[in-house]
């Protein structure tokens, strides 16, 4: 109901009151623009709308007029020789923004939804990622909320112009089509909400609520603690790809830094507690201790080490030396842009990770796992090589399963579990327990937390 005539009542009264509101605000922008830098006061700018349907976008002038050229860049950065002193000030603010009520007045536009493209980046858009074009494009939207700070994000990089390319977009087009999915009035209030948050002035009531103690937090505050409000500038999949250190040289290790290197990640150096072998895949070996004390904090780093523990021991160690975990796709490996890899996530070749599926910090997902739409899958879990997760499972963290095993649709498996190679999960398995077998049956129960998990045939557990 909500998408087919309510999300159209909810623009339209707000876009009246908005406008009836900014008349005189609006009015005296205006007149500033004209009295500083001529007219035309409100520039318009072609913008790829609903069902790819052409129309013009306003907004107030923030540019020089001969900036509008055929040959100019379609992104902007903060240091934009391009933008006024005026435009400056009106763009931190987005106010620039405020004719655009008349965008949504007239139905080319929402209060939220993706950003209007402009033809050439809307035509990058394929297969399923076209989905996004069947809505009204928005005045604000997940990706300006997490984009925040897109000018600052693209002036700090030596190459913007490619850092949009490669890293902004495709991650716009991934909160699009998670926005696309959930589209609702209850989604659409807290992206109001959070914009005003983010965007307006009120720098006091952002440091108000950063130092409101936890248990006293505003309600904006709140709806903000959610993730894809919120968010961090970096994409899952970085796409610049960074020099980064590797922790660990064992059989894991090899898979990890073919993979690295595949997709294109040049691997500085790796660090290992008890180093066999002066190099590896011709990468320089070192021991970790000597090598982190020549490092900088905030290098990249993976942690390549099949086994859990000692992955997550290593995980934690490195955060809270300052180091950035960084999380490597093998090029051949499938993953939805819907789907979410949380930090330090290693995906062999092969694998595939489907809609809405969740994978926590440092887990594995091992050559040909697949991962089907709305999985959990906790931090640091191995699914080992031909792993099958069902729709909607959920793996507990440090759990781990292995080579071959099938789980069945919407069973939870709980923590430090260990599932056989092989095995076909067929009930849920609670905490701690050792299941193989076809269908899976429990062998071991209550492994004490914190016991090793089994180096039974873990190949590569180092
Ligand atoms: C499940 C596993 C961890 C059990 O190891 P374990 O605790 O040493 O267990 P045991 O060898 O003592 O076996 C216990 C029982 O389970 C059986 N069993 C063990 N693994 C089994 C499996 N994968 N499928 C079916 N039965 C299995 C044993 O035959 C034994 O049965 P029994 O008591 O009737 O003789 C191990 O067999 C396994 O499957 N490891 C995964 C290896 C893997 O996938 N590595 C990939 C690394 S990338």
């Amino acid at each position: 109901m909500y998408r087919q005539w309510g999300k159209r009542l909810f623009d339209v009264v707000l876009a009246v009151i908005g406008l009836v509101l900014c008349l005189v605000p609006g009015g005296v922008i205006a007149l500033l623009v004209w009295a500083r830098t001529g007219r035309p006061v409100v520039f318009a700018q072609n913008r790829v709308g609903r069902y790819g349907q052409p129309f013009k976008v306003y907004k107030f002038r923030t540019m020089r007029v001969e900036a509008d050229g055929p040959d100019q860049s379609t992104i902007t950065t903060r240091d934009d020789p391009r933008i006024t002193p005026l435009g400056r000030k009106l763009r931190r603010w987005k106010l620039d923004e405020l004719p655009q009520l008349w965008n949504v007045l007239r139905g080319d536009m929402s209060f939220v939804g993706p950003r209007p493209d402009v033809a050439s980046y809307a035509e990058r858009l394929t297969g399923v990622e076209r989905r996004i074009l069947d809505i009204r494009p928005g005045v604000t939207g997940l990706g300006t909320l997490k984009y925040h700070n897109e000018e600052e994000l693209l002036a700090s990089v030596p190459d913007p112009q490619r850092y949009n390319d490669e890293v902004i977009f495709p991650d716009k087009v991934r909160l699009n089509l998670l926005y696309v999915e959930h589209m609702s009035l209850f989604w659409d209030c807290r992206i109001i909400a959070a914009t005003v948050y983010w965007k307006l002035p009120f720098h006091w009531l952002r440091a108000l609520l950063r130092e409101a103690p936890p248990g006293a937090r505003g309600p904006v505050a709140e709806l903000l603690a959610d993730t894809p409000l919120k968010g961090t500038a970096e994409p899952a999949v970085p796409h610049q790809r960074e020099a980064i250190l590797l922790i660990g040289a064992g059989g894991h290790a090899r898979v990890v830094l073919d993979a690295a290197q595949q997709a294109g990640f040049p691997v500085c150096c790796i660090l290992d507690d008890y180093p066999q072998d002066a190099d590896l895949l011709g990468v320089p070996v070192r021991a970790r201790a000597e090598g982190l004390a020549t490092l900088a904090p905030g290098q990249a780093f993976l942690v390549a080490v099949g086994d859990n523990r000692d992955r997550e021991r290593l995980f934690v160690e490195m955060m809270s030396l300052g180091f950035k975990p960084v999380t490597v796709v093998h090029p051949k490996a499938c993953v939805s842009p819907l789907a979410r890899l949380e930090r330090g996530v290693f995906l062999a070749a092969m694998a595939v990770v489907n809609p809405d599926a969740v994978i926590g910090d440092n887990s594995i997902v091992n050559t040909a796992a697949s991962v089907d739409h709305g999985c959990q899958v906790g931090a640091h879990v191995h699914l080992c090589p031909g792993v099958r997760l069902s729709g909607r499972v959920s793996v507990g963290e440090r759990s781990f399963l292995g080579t071959g095993c099938s789980v069945l649709p919407n069973l939870r498996i709980g923590k430090d579990v260990v599932v056989g190679a092989g095995a076909v999960v067929t009930w849920d398995l609670p905490d701690h327990c050792v299941a193989v077998g076809v269908p899976a049956r429990v062998v071991k129960l209550n492994q004490k937390p914190g016991q090793r998990e089994p180096s039974w045939g873990v190949a590569d557990g180092k």
